[in-house]
């Protein structure tokens, strides 16, 4: 058989990190965070002094990717994010990391959670989970998290910011953030992060 793939995809802060990690360790698959590669392209572009919006450093940088920028501890906040968001609207930038994500998933299988690992890295995935929930959910989400990290945050200014990562997500030409014709879609507005975990084996169960 061939390997299994799950595809975890959806907006910023919807828990779709924390599903994807509980569904690989369930299931014995590695795990990947595809926002990370780009959140280390955009951070390897502005180390540079580089402007994320230019293509042609952006995909430099891509092209440069080495697995170590994954572990650097300054690839969340919001300067990271912006940076990810504005690296991940260029295609160039985009088919640079297509054969790592592809080939971390082939030779045994993994779950990976992203925008879109469903609808362009793996369409032929056999399972497919596309999480969402209320922006206003996602804002205090990510609040919270930076709450627990002690870093100041103001909720209205860290929702907004979500609703604007989704926005620049949605509007690009390139791999936008959308469900597969074939996801299955899991609303996590009321659910905790148990019940989510509980609610996606559910919904896969048909599919597994
Ligand atoms: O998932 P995360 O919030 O870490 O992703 C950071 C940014 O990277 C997203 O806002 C999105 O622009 C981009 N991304 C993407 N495709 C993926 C994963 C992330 O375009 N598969």
């Amino acid at each position: 058989a061939a390997p299994l793939i799950i595809a975890i995809d959806g907006p910023a802060a919807a828990g779709k990190g924390t599903l994807a990690r509980r569904l690989a360790a369930h299931f014995g698959l590695p795990f990947l965070d595809t926002g990370l590669l780009y959140r280390a392209v955009g951070r390897r572009v502005l180390d540079a002094g580089g402007d994320p919006g230019d293509a042609a450093v952006a995909e430099a940088a891509a092209r440069a990717l080495r697995a170590e920028d994954l572990d650097r501890t300054d690839l969340r906040g919001p300067q990271a994010d912006e940076a990810a968001s504005r690296v991940a609207a260029i295609p160039g930038v985009r088919a640079a990391l297509l054969d790592f994500q592809r080939g971390f998933g082939t030779a045994h299988g993994a779950v990976l959670d992203g925008r879109d690992i469903g609808t362009v890295i793996f369409p032929q995935a056999p399972a497919k989970l596309f999480v969402t929930a209320s922006v206003e959910a996602r804002g205090r989400r990510r609040w919270l998290e930076l709450q627990a990290k002690g870093v100041p945050a103001d909720l209205a200014t860290v929702t907004e910011d979500v609703r604007t990562r989704d926005a620049l997500d949605q509007a690009r030409a390139a791999a936008p953030l959308k469900p597969a014709a074939d996801a299955i879609e899991l609303d996590t507005t009321a659910l905790d992060a148990d019940a989510v975990f509980a609610k996606a084996l559910e919904l896969l169960q048909a599919k597994l």
